[in-house]
């Protein structure tokens, strides 16, 4: 099965703009946003870009891949600032079972935030294992396998700037799948 785009730039540029404007209207004091590495990176920076009314704190935490078995998870970078009193968007690329969503949002809370929400660009409850509270989100999803503007396997295809659907299981078996497919002069229509 070849990927297919779902959100092409002007469809993610359309979400990250409507989510800005939610995002300011909440904190007129500014905010800080904390992406959550590596995979919110692209969506936090034009997220940042497109709150113009207040001012933005850019801050980020990274942890380990949850492993659904086990449930055990470190932090891999943590925080430059105390976030202690602050105004606090906790910014992920996708929520699916809402274990990495929790466990960050404990441990910002132990922070003593002055108020922390959730922000997602792709939310895909049906494999929800635990509940997500998300106060912004952009695009609910259904049972599909996403890639691009973040999201990867194996670190591959997070530069592109659209939103695609594979087959997780082609990109198990063949992690480079889609890579002619997606970059170069056949993926330069959707740019
Ligand atoms: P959760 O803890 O299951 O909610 O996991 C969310 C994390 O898994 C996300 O932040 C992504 O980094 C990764 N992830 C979940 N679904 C996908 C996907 O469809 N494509 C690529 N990465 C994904
Ligand atoms: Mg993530």
């Amino acid at each position: 099965m070849p990927a297919e785009i779902l959100l092409d730039p002007d469809a993610l540029a359309a979400h990250v703009h409507r989510l800005g404007r939610e995002i300011e209207r909440d904190h007129r004091d500014g905010v800080v946003l904390v992406g959550v590495l590596k995979g919110a990176l692209l969506f936090v920076a034009d997220l940042a870009r497109a709150i113009t009314e207040v001012p933005v704190e850019l801050d980020f935490i990274g942890i380990s891949r949850f492993a659904p078995d086990s449930g055990r998870v470190k932090i891999l970078h943590d925080l430059d600032r105390d976030v202690s009193g602050r105004d606090v968007v906790l910014v992920e690329d996708i929520v699916d079972t809402g274990l990495t969503l929790a466990y960050l949002t404990a441990q910002l809370q132990a922070r003593a935030p002055r108020t922390l929400s959730a922000c997602t660009l792709l939310d895909r409850p049906s494999r929800r294992i635990v509940p997500a509270d998300l106060r912004y989100r952009g695009v609910e999803l259904a049972d599909e396998f996403v890639l691009g503007y973040g999201l990867h396997t194996r670190d591959l295809y997070r530069n592109l700037p659209f939103v695609a659907v594979g087959d997780r299981e082609v990109v198990t078996a063949e992690p480079g799948a889609y890579v002619a497919q997606l970059y170069g002069a056949n993926a330069r229509e959707n740019r």
